[in-house]
């Protein structure tokens, strides 16, 4: 049973990548994003608005770029950040609207206070009382990232949230009837046309408008961001677990993102009962088995368990994995053949260095709270 409907479940995450593949292939002009936006919404949008000017009417949303950071991968071009367009976007990701029984909106597995990963859950509730197969990750800086899920099967922001509307074990909905419900708010169908200046409830607008929020959602203002930018300093300690971070995590959960985004095989043993061999799910290259891509570690603190499948409690346990847990198979990332020694005390010191990527303005930050 629940292996029917993890399969239908990552069937439609094929098919939404298969669908973006295909479209992928046509697309070699120079004005590619703004060109495979429009294809991806070819029904529903007109192209009119390749220029980056606003929709009528609309207050530019400031997008914070922290500086020393790399560009973002996120089209503001297509879809540029208005104050509306962030506002209808938080509405609806707090909407149980948009799942079947109206319990489950994205802010049910995705909690601000745990920055936006399902707070101590290793497996998140979904729909008729089904669990995810994987654990959600924290939601932040996604506008840094290019590919989403653990296994990089979704790539583009805008298409996202179709994913997890439509899986069976997490919203169980359908687009159609979303809208239905949607558009039957005329405060919605007004919050669509300040934000898009037209009041039609669309699935482009829709996802627009999620996108445009989460793009929005920006930590950048950890303790460890304030020493960067000579505002705090670290203690000793922390010092002393950031150096050890430096030569021996940074290489793959590499500043500012904390992460290089890439997909890799950090030596956990395959869990037989869930069999997620990750990347290859995509990919179908054996060379690509048990990779991940590579989670950040800002807000580490608050988004335990740990891990694609949260296996691991507490940070301690992630260590003591590094340290002397390591399985090998051959697609093994080379840095790790031989684990990561670590002592006790580095171990410790390295826990005083995770609190500072701790982002409290971030998690109280109202523009992303849940609407009164
Ligand atoms: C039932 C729980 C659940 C609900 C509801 C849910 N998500 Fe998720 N979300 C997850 C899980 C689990 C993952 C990891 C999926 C994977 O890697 O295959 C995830 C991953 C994501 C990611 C990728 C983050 C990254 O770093 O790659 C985004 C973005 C996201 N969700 C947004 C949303 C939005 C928007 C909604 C509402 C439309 C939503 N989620 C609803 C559980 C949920
Ligand atoms: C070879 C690349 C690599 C190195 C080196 C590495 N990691 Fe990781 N790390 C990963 C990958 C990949 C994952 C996700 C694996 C998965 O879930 O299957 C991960 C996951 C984690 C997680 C869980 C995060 C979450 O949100 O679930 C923590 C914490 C972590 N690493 C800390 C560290 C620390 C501390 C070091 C240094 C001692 C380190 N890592 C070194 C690749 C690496």
């Amino acid at each position: 049973m629940t292996t029917t409907l993890r399969n239908k479940n990552i069937g439609v995450r094929r098919k939404i990548s298969r669908f973006l593949s295909w479209n992928l292939l046509f697309v070699s002009t120079k004005n590619t994003r703004i060109f495979f936006t429009c294809i991806t919404f070819l029904s529903l949008t007109s192209c009119s608005r390749q220029d980056s000017s606003l929709p009528g009417g609309t207050t530019p949303f400031r997008f914070e770029q922290p500086s020393g950071w790399p560009q973002p991968e996120f089209n503001f071009q297509a879809n540029p950040l208005t104050v509306e367009g962030v506002e209808l976007g938080r509405r609806l990701f707090y909407d149980g609207q948009l799942s079947k029984d109206g319990n489950f909106p994205c802010a049910s597995c995705h909690q601000q206070f745990a920055a936006f990963a399902t707070f101590d859950h290793n497996l998140s509730h979904g729909v008729e009382n089904q669990f995810t197969t994987r654990n959600a990750p924290g939601m932040f800086n996604l506008a840094w990232h290019k590919e989403f899920h653990w296994d990089g099967g979704i790539n583009h922001l805008e298409v996202q949230p179709l994913a997890p509307i439509t899986a069976l074990n997490e919203m169980g909905e359908t687009m159609p009837s979303v809208i239905s419900k949607i558009s039957a708010d005329s405060s919605y169908r007004m919050q669509f046309k300040k934000a898009f200046g037209n009041e039609a409830v669309t699935t482009a607008n829709m996802m627009k408008a999620l996108s445009q929020f989460m793009a929005a959602m920006v930590s950048a203002n950890s303790k460890y961001d304030k020493v960067q930018r000579g505002q705090a300093s670290f203690t000793t300690k922390e010092q002393l677990g950031y150096e050890i971070f430096k030569s021996k995590c940074a290489s793959c959960h590499t500043e500012p993102l904390f992460t290089d985004l890439s997909y890799r095989n950090n030596g956990l043993s395959l869990d037989a009962s869930l069999d997620d061999k990750g990347r290859m799910r995509i990919t179908n290259l054996s060379s690509d088995s048990l990779k991940f891509k590579v989670p950040s570690l800002r807000n580490i603190m608050l988004t335990f368990p740990y891990m694609h499948d949260g296996r691991f409690n507490s940070p301690l346990q992630v260590l003591d994995h590094y340290s002397g847990g390591i399985n090998k198979s051959a697609t093994l990332d080379p840095l790790l053949q031989n684990g990561i020694p670590l002592t006790l005390a580095e171990k410790f010191n390295l826990m005083d260095f995770f609190y500072t990527l701790t982002d409290s303005t971030f998690i109280k930050d109202e523009r992303f709270a849940a609407p009164r």
